[in-house]
């Protein structure tokens, strides 16, 4: 049984066929879910997961049912392996959003249903996957751009990275020491002849066709709050930094916080893209679940 818990479940030429099925027509979309349900997981709050996921069930003619972690508690009213047999004895697809990925690796290991990581502490693919249909509907194609993601290598970078560089582009990460991955599938990157590395200073943001940021205070991590804020600083995205790189767009997963990881300048200026990388959201998690379905046969 197929799962989509990150990037790398997807072979390179899978990659391709789910962001092939995403930039399809949505009035042309086949009804594949009709009659049946989508679990939507949530132990964290959402705005554009949540709502690009349930419509995007709704396209392909399902019904999506919100689940908050108020009703089913995983791991304390029962082990994830055991909602997640639960829940597929009534969804076709289950999709959920996590503090610990190792909670989707449980609910994943009984194989009930296919199951979609729509964030976790290590990775965010249905972002990643949209923000490729960001770069694509921009460039035309990932293929040797250079993207550079600012700040705290966290789950949204980690995603990022293993689609752009594995799509052929170029992919830098600047983040101080102490904020790059503690762990990234080299061996995925390396197969793929990924061009990938590290920068050391804001200043070194040059020569970018996307420039991306996110938080530097992800979900869960609050109690870090002041000593992130502190040393991620120096890493905000702001005009001077867009001025280094004359023609890259500016991409940000959301929600922003203004006045931290980049300016208002930035997020509202002519070269951001934000509300098309929001929109992609449903695109990219329509072609996921229309591919999952595809690829264990109707
Ligand atoms: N980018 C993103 O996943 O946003 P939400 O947390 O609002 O779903
Ligand atoms: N890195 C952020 C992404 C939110 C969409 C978080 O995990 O909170």
């Amino acid at each position: 049984m197929r799962h989509l818990l990150e990037i790398d479940d997807l072979t390179v030429d899978e990659l391709r066929a789910v962001l092939e099925l995403a930039g399809r027509d949505p009035a042309s979309v086949p009804n594949l879910l009709t009659g049946l349900g989508v679990a939507c997981y949530f132990a964290k709050p959402s705005s554009r997961t949540r709502n690009s996921t349930e419509m995007a069930v709704v396209q392909l003619g399902g019904h999506p049912m919100y689940i908050g972690d108020d009703e089913v508690r995983i791991d304390e009213r029962e082990s994830a392996e055991d909602v997640a047999r639960t829940l597929a004895c009534y969804h076709r697809i289950i999709c959920a959003r996590v503090f610990s990925h190792e909670t989707l690796v449980r609910m994943a290991s009984v194989d009930a249903a296919p199951v979609v990581n729509l964030l976790s502490d290590a990775g965010h693919p249905l972002q990643a996957i949209a923000d490729v249909l960001t770069i694509e509907a921009e460039f035309g194609s990932v293929r040797d751009r250079h993207v550079i993601y600012v700040g705290d290598c966290n789950n949204v970078a980690r995603s990022l990275t293993l689609a752009v560089a594995t799509l052929g582009g170029r992919m830098s990460l600047a983040a101080p020491a102490g904020y790059r991955f503690s762990d990234v599938n080299t061996g995925r990157l390396a197969a793929a002849g990924a061009d990938f590395g590290y920068l050391d200073r804001p200043d070194d943001v040059q020569d970018a066709d996307v420039v991306y940021t996110d938080t530097w205070v992800s979900m869960g991590q609050e109690r870090d709050r002041d000593r992130r804020l502190r040393d991620l600083q120096e890493f905000q995205v702001d005009e001077a930094m867009l001025e280094r790189n004359p023609s890259a767009i500016f991409l940000h997963c959301l929600p922003a916080h203004r006045g931290e990881e980049v300016t208002d300048g930035v997020l509202d200026g002519e070269r951001s893209r934000i509300w098309v990388q929001t929109a992609q959201r449903l695109h990219a998690v329509r072609g996921v679940l229309h591919w999952l379905v595809d690829s264990e046969g109707r």
